[in-house]
């Protein structure tokens, strides 16, 4: 039987103290002005009330499509914009209630790691200068040993010592990242903000990249929320996972379990399109139709109804809360309410009888299917929609 949790609260966060972050119904709303006179018109929603924890020393990957506010709520955590609504709990304090200099303390504590790592560097100084800036405006250590201390953090993250009057321009794209890892690494932080860092780089450089910030993670226990379109690269370094749409988060859970065994329809179709590096394996990939709708007006009841097959008439209308429909796996989709047969019997009995397998729920949501796969969704149950999988092998992929 699921157990409905109080929206806005998700699992591990009742322990603060294990925590690194907590993030408590997150909203970030921008306002949208009319031409005339500057007036509010509406509102972008990019971040709708978002909830998740972080253990320290641990990754969570956070996946959606592009658009569905992965960035933005990567910056309102980091209070690089202004909340909403909704509460951002760092170690134990509310980032959003610190004065402007608690705020500067706390600054190195919290890194962030961009997409592009040419455009974030400043072209006119030398790397022992870019690493070096913000270690001298923070007193992390002592004048005397910052030299000293800057070479030490730029050969943790691969980089010589030679390296330091080099200026950006000079280098390649995977040593620019370094260069970015090296200037968070070098402020000492516990909490790490990567937002697509691997994106813009080759293949063999994206695994060197991503090899360095676990073995960084792992020497100086960092805390990661690693931002990414690549499913594989999320799965290969994430301990959980939150999937988002259209600014909600839809899934939670371990990594394991949310690719062997993923519950919304949304989060199936996403990682329907992950390749398996077998060649008898056969895809059985799900296609969603149509793009995803606009933040300012956003669908009505659940938002993922207008591209959702099995959408029964209380999507349209009510909005799925976020319940753990197994022991660490949070879902918000009607097909996992205990009490969905009372409600979509009334509200969708025409519906039911016109396309019976409207209802069932572990019908695909494919429009277009490759080759069905041996254990293809419809020779599973049908009465248990927490038994579905995806069709993939189960277990983690390493
Ligand atoms: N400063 C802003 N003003 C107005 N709208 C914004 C602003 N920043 C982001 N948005 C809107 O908020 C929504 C979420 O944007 P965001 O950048 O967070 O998406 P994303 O998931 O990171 O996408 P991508 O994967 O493409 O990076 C988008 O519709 C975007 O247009
Ligand atoms: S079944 Fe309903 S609640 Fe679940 S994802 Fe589809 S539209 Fe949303
Ligand atoms: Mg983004």
């Amino acid at each position: 039987m699921s157990e409905v949790k109080e929206q806005g609260v998700i699992a591990g966060a009742e322990n603060d103290s294990e925590n690194l972050l907590v993030v408590r119904n997150l909203k970030k709303y921008f306002p949208i002005k009319s031409s005339f006179f500057k007036m509010t018109v509406g509102n972008v929603k990019a971040v709708d009330g978002v909830s998740f924890s972080i253990k320290r020393g641990t990754t969570m990957g956070l996946v959606g499509e592009s658009g569905c506010g992965k960035s933005t709520t990567g910056r309102t955590i980091l209070r690089l914009q202004e909340k909403t609504e909704g509460e951002v709990i760092f170690d134990g304090q509310d980032i959003f209630k610190l004065s402007k200099e608690e705020l500067r303390k706390l600054r190195p504590r919290i890194q962030i790691i961009f997409q592009d790592p040419y455009s974030s560097l400043s072209p006119r100084l030398p790397i022992g200068e870019i690493i070096g800036e913000a270690v001298r405006e923070h007193n992390i250590v002592p004048k005397e040993e910052i030299d000293d201390y800057i070479t030490r953090v730029m050969e943790a993250c691969g980089l010589q010592e030679w390296h330091k009057n080099r200026y950006p321009h000079e280098f390649s794209g995977g040593q620019r990242q370094r260069i970015c890892i090296a200037r968070a690494l070098a402020l000492n932080p516990e909490f790490i903000l990567c937002d697509e860092p691997v994106s813009a780089l080759d293949v063999s450089i994206q695994a060197q990249i991503i090899n360095l910030l676990r073995d960084l993670q792992k020497q100086f226990g960092l805390t990661y929320l690693f931002i990414s379109h690549d499913l594989s690269v999320v799965e290969h370094i994430s301990d959980t996972v939150g999937v988002m749409y259209l600014g909600n988060m839809v899934e939670y859970s371990e990594t394991e379990k949310i690719y062997s065994k993923p519950l919304h329809p949304y989060t199936m179709a996403l990682f329907s399109a992950i390749p398996v590096p077998d060649p008898d394996y056969k895809m059985n990939r799900i296609v969603l139709q149509g793009s995803i709708p606009s933040p300012a007006n956003p669908p009505s009841g659940c938002k993922f109804h207008t591209r959702c097959e099995k959408c029964m008439e209380i999507c349209k209308t009510v909005s799925p809360e976020m319940r753990e429909v197994e022991p660490g796996h949070f879902c918000a989709c009607h097909l996992y309410d205990p009490d969905l047969d009372k409600t979509a019997t009334s509200a969708d009995t025409a519906k039911t009888e016109e396309k019976p397998a409207d209802k069932t729920p572990d019908k695909e949501i494919a429009i277009e299917k490759e080759t069905a796969g041996k254990e293809s969704a419809k020779e599973k149950p049908a009465d248990d929609p927490s038994k579905k999988d995806n069709g993939k092998p189960k277990g983690k992929k390493k």
